[in-house]
């Protein structure tokens, strides 16, 4: 289901139209484990930053509040990038870039560089095929500078199978490792508990890594 032949721009499109965003299974009103991992960056507030796969998170309204003004949001769906600007609330000069793109595909994405902080919720585990992590692995070495910073949070391995009827990857701290290689190092890991809206829970690992070299 989850293989190139899929259709996953039309599939997260739909998502986003026929769902309002706070009623998402992913949704967070305070996305606070983020936020933490975030801090322990120490990062100027011009920093470039990358949310992989945004969606319409309220990340990014948060950075802003936070006084970051560099930020660039990615996801496959454009639908789901227009909710994510139409929500945007906080620090209206900040420059926000949006590009729709496929990250395991990627076209513009690989004019990234110099990514002081790359970001991803909930959409590494959706590339359960071997072409799709390796396309994605190496973006991030391609785009994320020496000293940079990577966080990752997926479902952990006692985590859900599925998310938005798609298969997913369970992963665990050295399984982000092992993909990311020697030149990043870790900083920080954590399980994290989500409550859905619907009330339902998701069990998240959360990962920060430094890149070394
Ligand atoms: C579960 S949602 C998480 C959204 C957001 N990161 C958050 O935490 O609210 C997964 C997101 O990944 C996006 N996505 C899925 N596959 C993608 C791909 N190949 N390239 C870019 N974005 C993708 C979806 O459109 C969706 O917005």
């Amino acid at each position: 289901m989850n293989d190139d032949s899929y259709n996953f721009e039309a599939h997260w499109n739909n998502a986003y139209l026929k769902t309002p965003t706070e009623n998402l299974g992913w949704y967070e009103e305070n996305p606070m484990q983020s936020l933490e991992l975030i801090n322990e960056c120490n990062l100027p507030n011009d920093a470039l930053i990358f949310n992989a796969g945004a969606g319409a998170t309220t990340l990014i309204n948060r950075l802003l509040e936070n006084g970051y003004t560099n930020i660039i949001v990615n996801d496959i769906a454009a639908s789901a990038l227009t909710d994510l600007k139409n929500s945007l609330t906080a620090n209206k000069d900040a420059k926000v870039q949006f590009i729709v793109d496929d990250l395991t595909k990627p076209t513009e994405l690989l004019n990234l560089k110099n990514i002081d902080l790359w970001h991803d919720r909930a959409v590494l585990h959706f590339f359960t095929e071997e072409n799709q992590q390796k396309a994605y692995f190496n973006l991030i070495n391609k785009a994320v500078k020496v000293d940079g910073f990577v966080i990752l949070a997926q479902f952990n391995l006692e985590g859900a199978k599925k998310c938005c009827g798609l298969n997913v990857v369970n992963y665990n701290v050295e399984m982000f490792q092992n993909k990311l290689g020697n030149n990043f190092q870790l900083l920080k890991s954590f399980n994290y508990t989500y409550t859905q809206p619907s009330g339902n829970t998701r069990e998240y690992v959360y990962s920060l890594f430094k890149r070394t070299a």
